[in-house]
């Protein structure tokens, strides 16, 4: 049996998804069960059970012998993930596959505080008796989602991102997917995976999105003091202000970009592409 944690999230309800067309065996360990059972499916199997309790983790791994791990930016992550490696340890799960950071960010002194996070994580796991498998996502081509009220408000796309700067790019559906091969299949112990998909430019996101809606939607490169100014407006926390920042000069720095096949290796089929993600989910630009 397999354990979900963060199952309902972006990258975790593609894992069960994905799960489901192998009729795999697994349960969800969720915090609000009827909400989960909503957005999953009645046919999914749910416990209760929070990351923050660990008593909740031990009777919902019961049985599990594999654990997909994820539970979303927070700054108790690290505290939160180590505490549930312990305890998925102590009940029996033999592998845990971990959803990271991309390589640009998971580092021991990296500025990005989730990279830091992630990193001490992913040492923890690494120091256990059991296997592991490290799935670090590239940028999720789903944050570009965020600017369609731009899109819909004002004709443009504005980041205070350098427009022709290359980033590695994935759809979480193929994390799903690379996740649900990696939680079935043999050989994957002891492996860190970057999941690099394609190198795009913003200039090729406001491209797809003009090309289908038929109309010239141009990206605008912000002040990032403009970005954080949006950022309060919006009621976000200042550690995820802080963070944000970090990431968009990582970001704009060049060292997010880093392709690669390990999408179409593992899961068998080619990477989602960025003229595709757009195409699937256009009518969120279109209101
Ligand atoms: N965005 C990017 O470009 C990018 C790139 C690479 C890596 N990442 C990494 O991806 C991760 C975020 O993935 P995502 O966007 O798929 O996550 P997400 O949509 O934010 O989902 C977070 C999940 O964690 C669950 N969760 C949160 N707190 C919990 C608790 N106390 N107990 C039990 N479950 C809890 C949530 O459940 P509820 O439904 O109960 O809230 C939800 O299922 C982060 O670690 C981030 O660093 C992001």
């Amino acid at each position: 049996m397999i354990g979900i944690i963060g199952g309902t999230g972006n990258t975790g309800s593609c894992v069960v998804s994905s799960l489901k067309s192998k009729n795999a065996d697994f349960v969800c360990l969720a915090r609000d069960p009827s909400a989960a059972k909503e957005k999953l499916g009645e046919d999914v199997s749910i416990v209760k059970a929070d990351i923050n309790d660990a008593a909740s983790i031990e009777t919902g791994l019961s049985g599990c012998t594999k654990l997909f791990l994820l539970s979303g930016h927070n700054p108790s992550m690290a505290q939160q993930e180590i505490s549930v490696i312990e305890t998925a340890e102590s009940v029996g799960v033999k592998h845990i596959v971990k959803l990271s950071g991309g390589d640009a960010i998971v580092q021991e002194n990296t500025p990005a505080m989730i990279g830091r996070a992630h990193w001490e994580i992913e040492q923890a796991l690494k120091s256990s008796n059991m296997d592991w498998t490290i799935l670090r996502p590239a940028f999720f081509m789903q944050n570009l989602l965020n600017t369609a009220p731009m899109v819909l408000g004002q004709a443009k796309i504005m980041m205070p991102i350098i427009a022709d700067v290359k980033i590695a790019m994935i759809d979480v559906r193929d994390t799903g997917d690379v996740a649900a091969s990696v939680l079935t299949e043999d050989g994957h112990s002891k492996k860190t995976y970057f999941l690099g998909g394609y190198d795009y430019t913003l200039n090729d996101f406001s491209d797809k999105i003009s090309d289908e809606l038929g109309n010239q939607i141009p990206f605008i490169e912000i002040p990032i003091e403009n970005a954080v100014a949006a950022m309060k407006e919006r009621g976000m926390p200042d550690w995820l202000i802080d963070h944000q920042v970090t990431l968009m000069k990582l970001v704009s720095s060049g060292v997010a970009a880093g392709a690669n096949a390990n999408i179409e290796n593992i899961s068998g089929h080619k990477a989602r592409s960025l003229a595709n993600f757009v195409k699937d989910h256009i009518n969120i630009f279109k209101g």
